[in-house]
């Protein structure tokens, strides 16, 4: 890179850090319950001391600008953890093994909810985040892949994995809540699409392996259904959602 070219682009840096530096001299962004309980005991009394300053209740100047309108493709670029890798190796694999669009598509967004979101129960929040863009059977895949990977299904060649075994201990049983569930889901109609998203899950965690967003960018044209708004300002059930992922700390 040429001197002059690495000195303009540092000094554009700085300027973007003092920029930060005021703002958040002015603002406070605030750290929803959710996100420290654990970390700390959420019983115990929050410090909403601001100094002087006001709460902050839109951009958190840390993070990367969203767009006015922003797409699925910007929050995968902006706004989830390098997690994602898992999303789209997934897709591959799905779209290698010669799966309808509809399956990659599931693939790519099966753990939305674990690398942009919120961990616990990631299946149904991913469902809830997609409903208002995908087909049906797609959103309620995503839903149902988080109950049926804990059961194995011979016919689709599908084990317990082992790297469960590695990550909760040989004597980690599914909550009732997750059994019963998988009851149900086991004699829907769609058993097959969430077990297929299963099946791609297990081969989609090579450390080596790099895939880019920009190989689903067609599939995602086709089978998401992208608000003109932007996502989080069409007033879709899941708006709030999307809108949380780009304000995180927002005050209220
Ligand atoms: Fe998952
Ligand atoms: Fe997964």
């Amino acid at each position: 890179m040429p001197e002059d070219v690495a000195e303009s682009l540092s000094a554009r840096a700085d300027a973007l850090e003092a920029r930060m530096i005021d703002e958040l001299a002015r603002v406070m962004p605030a750290r929803s319950v959710l996100y420290i309980s654990g970390e700390s005991d959420p019983r115990a009394p929050l410090n909403h001391e601001a100094n002087g300053r006001r709460f902050l209740m839109g951009h958190d100047p840390r993070l990367a600008k969203m767009p006015d309108r922003p797409a699925l493709v910007d929050f995968f670029r902006l706004r989830m953890n390098p997690g994602q890798q898992h999303l789209l190796q997934s897709a591959r694999h799905a779209r290698l093994a010669g799966c309808d669009e509809k399956i990659v598509l599931a693939c790519l967004l099966h753990d939305i909810s674990v690398v942009g979101f919120i961990r616990c129960d990631h299946g149904y929040w991913g469902e809830q985040l997609v409903a208002p863009y995908v087909d049906e059977e797609i959103s309620w895949a995503i839903g149902a892949h988080q109950v049926v990977r804990f059961f194995p299904d011979p016919d689709f060649g599908y084990e317990y994995p082992d790297l469960y075994v590695k990550f909760f201990g040989s004597d980690f049983q599914p909550e009732p809540y997750v059994v019963r569930a998988y009851e149900q889901i086991r004699k829907h109609r769609w058993y097959g699409t969430a077990r297929l998203i299963a099946v791609h899950d297990l081969y989609a965690f090579d450390a080596d392996v790099r895939v880019e967003l920009d190989e689903f960018i067609d599939v995602i044209e086709r089978n998401f259904r992208q608000p003109e708004e932007g996502l989080g300002f069409d007033d879709s059930p899941a708006a709030h959602m999307w809108r949380t992922m780009n304000w995180p700390t927002r005050f209220l």
